[in-house]
């Protein structure tokens, strides 16, 4: 089976480090053109976007803010014209007990709703009209094993917006599949990325290592196959789907 992106345009969000990254990289090696969003990392993105080659392109967005995700669709149309595939990726994950201030922890739960959650929405609320006009599109949300096994007290935020996540892509499947749409979720465990590497510190890594059926911690490249077949349009009749990619952590 031969996966061959390369008249596809691809907007990976989070795209510097991480996860986003090695997607970046797995999908141009099928052929795809992508949009390399970053929001600090911009040495990094725009190293990325020379590498992979296929003439992408880096741009920069805060998705805490709307204006600059509508921005950041804006731009990236511009440039590209269209876009065929869209990958919400770009998350945070902020660490605030129980105890801490009220107006604080609140504040920390809508800058994670903002960038995890609102972010993902406005970005597909925006490219709908442009698949429905193309004749369909796919979208895939990288949520987290947390929507579905719950994270631990000071993550509550986290879990609830990637909850919220797989909810929202299930909508979009089911509503706009006649218009040929299609979305998945990614449900990622842990994988050695500067996110997990903060919460590996503060619980220390065996807490991440401990409960994986698996010998070796998931590394971000284990989940860009996954994730290239699915932009490749042969996994369409699985619309709505979830793929777990957690090394056995949570079955559920
Ligand atoms: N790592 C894990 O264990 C794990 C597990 C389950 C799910 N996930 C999910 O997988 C996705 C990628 O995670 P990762 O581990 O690769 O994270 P990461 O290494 O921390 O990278 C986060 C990415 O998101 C971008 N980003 C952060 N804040 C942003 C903001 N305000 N506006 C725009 N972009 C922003 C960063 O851009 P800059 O660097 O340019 O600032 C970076 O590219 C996230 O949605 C995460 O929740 C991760």
């Amino acid at each position: 089976m031969t996966i061959d992106l390369s008249n596809l345009n691809i907007l990976v969000t989070g795209a510097s480090r991480g996860i986003g990254r090695a997607i970046c990289k797995q999908l141009a090696i099928s052929g795809a053109r992508l949009a390399i969003h970053y929001n600090q990392q911009s040495d990094e993105a725009n190293k990325l976007a020379r590498e992979v080659g296929n003439k992408s392109i880096a741009f920069k967005a805060d998705l805490t803010h709307p204006k600059d995700a509508i921005q950041l669709y804006n731009d990236v149309i511009e440039e590209f014209g269209h876009l065929d595939v869209l990958i919400n990726n770009a998350g945070i994950a902020l660490s605030t007990e129980i105890d801490t201030d009220d107006l604080v922890w609140i504040a920390a739960w809508r800058q994670t709703m903002q960038v995890n959650l609102e972010a993902c929405a406005l970005l597909t609320k925006k490219i709908i009209p442009q698949f429905i006009s193309r004749g369909g599109g796919i979208i895939i949300n990288i949520a987290s094993r947390a929507a579905f096994r719950g994270d631990t007290s000071d993550y509550l935020a986290y879990a609830a917006s990637k909850g919220g996540m797989v909810a929202f892509t299930r909508s979009i499947a089911r509503a706009y599949g006649k218009q040929n749409i299609k979305a998945f979720t990614i449900a990622p465990g842990f994988v050695r990325t500067d996110m997990a590497q903060e919460f590996m510190d503060q619980y220390g890594e065996s807490y991440a290592l401990d409960d994986i059926a698996l010998s070796q911690l998931t590394q971000p490249q284990d989940l860009a196959p996954i994730i290239t077949l699915l932009a490749s349009g042969m996994a369409d009749h699985a619309t709505g789907c979830t793929i777990d990619v957690n090394a056995g952590s949570y079955v559920h």
